[in-house]
C-alpha cells in the first residue's frame, strides 16, 4: 500500500471523497493498513492473559492462556515453561508441536488446542495431573504482531463430589455424606435448615481413610439424630475446593405402614476462587429419590 504515515494518507484521501460513508471506509482502510504495517515490523508487544483453576490429581486439567489472535498460523509460536524446571513444558509453532526441548516430567501429558490457536487460544491441556505439577507457569506467545507473556500459579490437590444418603440403623436413621478422593485432608461440616429456616451447625462423626495411592483420602461423615421436614447440607472444603451436597428429609411416623418418606437429593459443588484463578463450578441435580418403602422411611417425627 505504500502508506507509511497512516494519518497523512487518510487526510489526503479525505478531500477527494466528501461523502461521509466513503470517509469512514477510507479511515478504516487506513487504520487496517497501519495495523498490518505494525504487524510486519513485529517489534510490538501483544497482550497475553493466563487464568487457571486447580488441578485434580490423576485427571485432566487446562491451564488457560489467551492472546490477541493473528490470522497467520505459521507465525504463531507458543511456549509453556515452569519455574524451576529446566526443559520446556510444551512448545507449539508453525502449526505443530515441537517437543525436542520438553522436560521429561511432562512427556506424553501435554497438548495445546491446535484448532483453536488461530482464535487466540494458547491454553495447555495437562493430563494425569500430579501433585508436583503445582507451581508457577509462564505462557509466552509470539505472532507476526509481536510477543507477550503471562504468568499463572497452578495449584493441585484432589476433590470429588459428595453423595448424601440415608443410613438405616437399628434404632435410628442417620445421614451419610461420602466423597471418594480429597487432598489435602478437608474439613467437613453439616448444617440443617428446618421449616423455620434456621441454619445450625451440627456435630457429626467424620472419618478419613487413605486411598491405595497413599495421597488422597476417602471422606465419610455421619450425622445422627436427624428429623423430618428439614434440609441437611454437607460441606466438604479444603484449601483448593469446596463441595456442597443437600438432602431434603420429609416423612411421617415409621409405624404407619401406609405412610411414605421421600428424600430429594440435590448435589452441587463450587470450587473456590483463589488468587484470581478461574472458578470451576459444578452443579447437578440428582433428581428425586423416592423412599416409599415404609420400612425405609425417614426420620420419625
Ligand atoms: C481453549 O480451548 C479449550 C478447548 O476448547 C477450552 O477448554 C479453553 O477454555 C479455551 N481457552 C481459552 C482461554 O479460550
Ligand atoms: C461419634 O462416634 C462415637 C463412637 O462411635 C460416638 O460415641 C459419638 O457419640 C459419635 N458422635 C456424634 C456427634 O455422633
Ligand atoms: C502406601 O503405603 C504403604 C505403607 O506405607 C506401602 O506398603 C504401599 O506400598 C504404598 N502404596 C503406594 C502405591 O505407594
Ligand atoms: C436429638 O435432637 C433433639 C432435638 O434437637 C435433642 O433434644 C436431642 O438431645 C438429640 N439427641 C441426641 C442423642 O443428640
Ligand atoms: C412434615 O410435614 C408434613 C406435611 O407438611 C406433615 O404431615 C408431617 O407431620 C411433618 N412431619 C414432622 C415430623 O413434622
Amino acid at each position: 500500500m505504500g502508506c507509511e504515515g497512516g494519518g497523512l494518507c487518510a487526510n489526503a484521501v479525505l478531500s477527494f471523497f466528501p461523502n461521509s460513508m466513503t470517509t469512514v471506509i477510507v479511515i478504516l482502510a487506513a487504520v487496517i493498513a497501519l495495523i498490518i504495517g505494525f504487524g510486519v515490523s513485529g517489534k510490538h508487544s501483544i497482550s497475553v492473559t493466563a487464568l487457571t483453576s486447580p488441578g485434580n490429581i490423576g485427571q485432566r486439567s487446562v491451564l488457560g492462556c489467551s492472546f490477541e489472535p493473528d490470522i497467520r498460523m505459521d507465525s504463531i509460536a507458543i511456549q509453556w515453561a515452569k519455574e524451576g524446571v529446566d526443559g520446556l513444558v510444551h512448545e507449539f509453532k508453525g502449526g505443530k508441536d515441537h517437543l525436542q526441548g520438553q522436560d521429561l516430567s511432562f512427556q506424553g501429558r501435554t497438548a495445546v488446542f491446535a484448532d483453536q490457536v488461530i482464535g487466540g487460544n494458547a491454553s495447555l491441556e495437562l493430563r494425569d495431573v500430579q501433585l508436583s505439577d503445582a507451581g508457577t507457569y509462564q505462557c509466552s506467545v509470539t505472532t507476526a504482531r509481536g510477543s507477550g507473556a503471562a504468568v499463572l500459579r497452578y495449584r493441585t490437590g484432589a476433590f470429588s463430589m459428595p453423595v448424601v444418603q440415608v443410613e438405616h440403623g437399628s434404632h435410628e436413621d442417620a445421614l451419610q455424606c461420602e466423597a471418594p478422593r480429597w487432598f489435602p485432608r478437608p474439613a467437613v461440616h453439616w448444617m440443617a435448615c428446618g421449616d423455620t429456616g434456621e441454619h445450625l451447625p451440627l456435630p457429626a462423626n467424620t472419618s478419613y481413610q487413605l486411598n491405595p495411592e497413599n495421597i488422597t483420602v476417602k471422606v465419610v461423615s455421619l450425622l445422627h439424630n436427624i428429623t423430618a421436614n428439614a434440609t441437611y447440607t454437607c460441606v466438604i472444603e479444603n484449601s483448593i475446593a469446596k463441595a456442597v451436597a443437600n438432602i431434603r428429609v420429609t416423612g411421617r411416623a415409621r409405624q404407619h405402614p401406609e405412610t411414605t418418606g421421600i428424600g430429594e437429593r440435590r448435589v452441587s459443588a463450587v470450587f473456590l476462587v483463589h488468587q484470581g484463578a478461574l472458578a470451576a463450578a459444578v452443579s447437578g441435580k440428582e433428581g428425586t429419590e423416592s423412599m416409599a418403602n415404609p420400612t425405609t422411611s425417614l426420620s420419625l417425627g
